[in-house]
């Protein structure tokens, strides 16, 4: 990670790739990192263009179209850091589960599990067939180099368990608990087999030039604290400890987990991301300071008018207070039909406003050099 070697004694010159790893570990920087959950998606027309000859797995599998939406999207909105273009449920194909995309309604898995014979069959030896993700890393990685930052991803034990066991979206997760509740060992048989694929799976987008992995918990807002203290804790913590052995910083997010961030933060994860429900400051006390935090504007204020953008961006700086550790998003993806210019207008938004926020106390001390003031 030779972004994080610094220059003794010369003025800190970040890229945009340094300065993202740099906030996912709470180094000073001279302005916080800007990137968006679901920055190549259907609301951009180039992603459109492509979408309209490849269906969305095979441009997952084809790791050319891949680097290309996740590059496109990237340039396009000028951002410090592309995520990967894949899917949370790619995983569920080399263990045994087919599943599809079903217009207007999401993912679909074919034979959801709801019994320990169907899990003891799940397949954990094939994590090879997902290289392809791995091979469209190489590529974004080969074409930014330093640039930008680059982000691997996968979902987590628990929102993963809940697509294979409800079989798509879900309201209330009536299955995914019941089989929690009242079978703990196909329960934990399920996390477990999840973890030995998920580890592999974050070590070939490592080894491919990812700088950070980010863990999708989007659901687990739908567990009490108590019910992912006993239930959800320990694996994901153990997942993030693994992946973070692997030697790059963990992003961990899920939505609507106001209650659960305490907890959230024992996994260890180096950065924690934020929904748009609790203000960023709120949040962070939350988790305490040991962290960094990633968000939180909410993504449907990309529909208003570019004075209530302002202000709402200028909001989240403020909230932030010029700490080291913030990484702007949003709090949770791009939905489609946002405007991409409002999307590159938050961009320079943040690029402008956030000199004003950069606290001028904080020095950076660089080796045996100088000691030299951000700002
Ligand atoms: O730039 C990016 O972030 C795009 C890469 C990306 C996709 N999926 C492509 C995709 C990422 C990071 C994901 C992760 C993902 N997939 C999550 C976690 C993120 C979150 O929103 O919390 C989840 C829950 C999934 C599962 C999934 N995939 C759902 C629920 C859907 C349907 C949603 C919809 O709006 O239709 C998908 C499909 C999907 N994955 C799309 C994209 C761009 C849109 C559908 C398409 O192009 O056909």
């Amino acid at each position: 990670m030779s972004v994080l070697i610094e220059n003794p004694g010369a003025p800190l010159e970040l890229t945009g790739g340094s300065r993202f790893v740099r906030a996912c570990l709470r180094r000073p920087v001279d302005r916080p990192p800007v990137w968006f959950l679901r920055q190549a998606g259907r609301y951009m027309a180039e992603y459109r263009e492509v979408r309209k000859h490849h269906t969305l797995v095979e441009i997952c599998k084809r790791p050319e179209l891949a680097a290309e939406v996740t590059i496109t999207a990237a340039e396009k909105l000028d951002v410090d850091a592309a995520i990967i273009f894949a899917d949370l449920l790619l995983p569920l194909e080399p263990m045994g589960l087919d599943f599809e995309f079903v217009a207007g309604e999401g993912p679909l898995v074919h034979h959801p599990l709801r019994t320990l014979e169907q899990i003891e069959k799940l397949r954990t030896d094939r994590t090879s067939q997902l290289e392809y993700v791995a091979a469209a890393i190489g590529k974004v990685a080969g074409h930014f180099g330093e640039s930008k930052g680059v982000i691997g991803f996968c979902g987590s034990p628990f929102t993963l368990a809940s697509y294979m066991i409800e079989g798509g979206s879900s309201r209330n997760y009536v299955f995914t608990k019941q089989m929690m509740y009242s079978e703990p060992y196909a329960w934990q048989k399920l996390l477990d087999k999840l973890v030995s694929v998920l580890v592999p799976y974050c070590k070939q987008q490592v080894d491919a030039g990812a700088d950070v992995i980010q863990i999708f918990d989007s659901w687990v807002g739908s567990l009490s604290v108590e019910d992912y203290r006993d239930y959800v804790l320990p694996v994901t913590k153990r997942l993030v400890r693994a992946v973070q052995e692997l030697g790059v910083p963990v992003i961990y997010f899920g939505v609507e987990t106001a209650s659960l961030l305490p907890s959230m933060r024992e996994t260890g994860a180096d950065v924690i991301g934020l929904d748009w429900r609790t203000p960023l400051a709120e949040g962070w006390q939350a988790l305490g300071d040991s962290c960094a935090v990633q968000g939180n504007l909410d993504p449907i204020t990309l529909f208003a008018p570019e004075p209530i953008l302002e202000m709402r961006v200028r909001q989240v700086l403020e909230q932030a207070d010029g700490r080291p550790g913030h990484i702007f998003n949003l709090g949770h993806g791009i939905v489609p039909g946002t405007p991409v210019e409002n999307v590159q207008t938050v961009v320079k938004m943040v690029k402008a406003l956030s000199p004003r926020f950069t606290r001028k106390d904080l020095q950076v001390q660089t080796g045996n050099g100088p000691e030299v003031t951000l700002g």
